[in-house]
């Protein structure tokens, strides 16, 4: 909002946006920083941020905990924990104690540092807080007020880099996907709680945001694509997955690995649905990976790198054969630990490659056709979903172009939403059908049809 010198700006931006594109990779998640938690009542006084309307003269809203107390749902994650369906996940799971002093659920709904690391005004009842996103304030809570002091003297000051896109993806996963610590099993699933899925652009505007994307915000922060979000917040997602089937703690319970990893429409669907279409190479009656992220990342590197499809495909077919058929070894396990490491070294070296890459209007429009020709492959709920979200995250920044056909874009977008509305009455034939037709949009508006 505040308006400056704007050569000025550009040069700090320029310079700073740099900065966090080469630190991001050691940061701290706000959970496991080892600094003082000062608790959300510090920030919330109407001078700071629990102002009622947003301020004209600040270069942020300054109603940010209002946002967050009346329209964000991770001011009630704490709550959630007292209601009956926690009460009752706890009793199926025979937990020692109650939800709400079970660290593995706290773990998720509220901020939960160390305890050494709880300060005077820190509440567990807070919930999913200021500081469980923007990390424990001890020091830069006193730095970000000081007139003069840049985004990266805060994040110096142990504020957590949430704008930069590598950093926030692995911050909404961590209760989002979960990672080797926060963990949410088959058996929380099937003794109540909601399966998890997450797309990091969507995820943002349904927050909702307590934050402006204005020329100020830019300036201060760097203009991040909401494609460029997108494309990340697969490659983190899956990282997050193969992450955590090839740590031993949690990949095998019983004789199966761990069922949370794996689509859950691939058992939980009613015989004879005709839900298998061969994907990646895959074989019908195999158990499948949850890697709706592979398929979204399929899309981006046959167009941002082509060169390197080949060896995403060989990667992606030897983890699906160590984890079914083919496997005939002494050691499977071993087998499917080390054909995960490999295709996680691979993702890994994807992404700061991801963060370079210029996301130019042409390169989108490629994308946005490689995801648009994959649709067969989409036939089951959670690839459907991430393909759907995939749509409204590049439509954001792409499909307006396409203002001739705004009506029947508008259309099909509902209307794969409401094929989306129902995991158990999911058609895929339905949803692949209406998601196809994006491909006669595009063309039509170019004069190609
Ligand atoms: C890996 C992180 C994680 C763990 C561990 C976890 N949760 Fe959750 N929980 C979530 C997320 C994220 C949601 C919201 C899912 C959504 O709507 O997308 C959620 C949603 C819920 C809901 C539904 C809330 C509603 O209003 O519909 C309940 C109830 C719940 N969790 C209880 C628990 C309990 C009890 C535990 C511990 C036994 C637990 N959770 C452990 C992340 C987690
Ligand atoms: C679930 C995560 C999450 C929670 C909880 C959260 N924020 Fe944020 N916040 C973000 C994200 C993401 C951004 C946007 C990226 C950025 O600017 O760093 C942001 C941006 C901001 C900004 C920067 C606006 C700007 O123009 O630079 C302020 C100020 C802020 N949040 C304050 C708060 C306060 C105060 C609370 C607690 C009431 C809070 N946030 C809770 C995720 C969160
Ligand atoms: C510390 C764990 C944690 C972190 C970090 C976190 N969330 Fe959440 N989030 C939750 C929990 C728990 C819920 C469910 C709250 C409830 O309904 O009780 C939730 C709910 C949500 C919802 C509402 C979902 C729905 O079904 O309506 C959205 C949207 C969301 N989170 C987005 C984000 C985004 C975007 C980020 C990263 C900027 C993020 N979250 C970071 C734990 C977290
Ligand atoms: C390898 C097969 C397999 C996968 C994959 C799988 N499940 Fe299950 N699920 C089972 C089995 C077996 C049971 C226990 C038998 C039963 O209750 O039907 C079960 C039980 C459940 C139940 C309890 C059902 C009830 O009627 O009480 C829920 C809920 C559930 N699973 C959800 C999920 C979710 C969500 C996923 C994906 C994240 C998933 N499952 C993935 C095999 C699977």
């Amino acid at each position: 909002m505040k308006k400056g010198s704007i050569a000025s700006k550009i040069w700090i931006g320029a310079f700073s946006f740099f900065l966090w594109v080469n630190s991001s990779a050691e940061t701290l998640l706000p959970q496991n920083m080892k600094s003082m938690s000062v608790g959300n009542v510090d920030c919330a006084s109407s001078t700071c941020h629990g102002s009622v309307v947003p301020w004209n003269q600040s270069s942020v809203l300054q109603n940010e905990y209002l946002t967050w107390k009346n329209a964000d749902r991770h001011s009630q994650s704490y709550q959630g924990l007292l209601s009956q369906k926690s009460i009752q996940i706890a009793k199926k799971l025979s937990l020692p104690q109650p939800a709400h002093l079970t660290t593995q659920c706290l773990n998720c709904h509220t901020h939960n540092p160390d305890k050494k690391f709880q300060g005077a005004n820190f509440s567990l009842q807070d919930g999913v807080g200021c500081e469980s996103c923007h990390g424990n304030a001890e020091k830069w809570g006193v730095s970000h007020t000081k007139k003069g002091v840049t985004h990266q003297e805060n994040i110096k000051n142990g504020l957590y880099p949430t704008s930069q896109p590598v950093a926030l993806a692995k911050l909404c996963n961590s209760c989002h996907v979960g990672n080797t610590t926060n963990f949410a099993s088959h058996r929380l699933m099937a003794a109540g709680h909601p399966r998890l899925s997450i797309e990091i652009n969507t995820f943002l505007k349904i927050q909702p945001p307590h934050y402006l994307v204005d020329e100020d915000y830019k300036f201060r922060k760097g203009d991040i694509s909401p494609v460029k979000k997108w494309a990340i917040g697969q490659a983190e997602t899956i990282t997050a997955r193969l992450e955590m089937l090839s740590d031993p703690k949690r990949n095998h319970q019983g004789i199966f690995p761990e069922l949370a990893l794996f689509e859950c429409s691939a058992c939980h669907h009613p015989l004879g649905s005709q839900q298998r279409t061969s994907k990646i190479n895959q074989a019908p009656g195999v158990l499948r990976l949850n890697d709706s992220g592979l398929l979204m990342l399929r899309a981006i590197i046959q167009v941002a790198f082509p060169d390197k499809l080949g060896q995403f495909n060989s990667l992606v077919t030897g983890l699906d054969q160590s984890l079914s058929e083919k496997n005939t070894l002494a050691n499977p396990l071993e087998n499917i630990q080390d054909n995960t490491k490999k295709l996680l070294l691979f993702i890994q070296q994807m992404v700061p490659a991801l963060e370079a890459y210029p996301f130019r209007p042409e390169k989108i429009r490629e994308i946005f056709l490689a995801l648009v020709k994959g649709s067969p492959d989409y036939s089951n709920y959670a690839d459907a979903e991430q393909a759907y979200m995939a749509l409204s995250s590049i439509g954001e920044v792409y499909l307006q172009n396409y203002s001739k056909n705004a009506i029947q874009i508008k259309n099909s977008m509902a209307q794969l939403s409401k094929e989306l509305a129902n995991k158990d009455q999911f058609q895929s034939q339905n949803f692949i059908k209406e998601y196809s037709k994006f491909t006669q949009f595009l063309q039509v508006q170019n004069g190609v049809q």
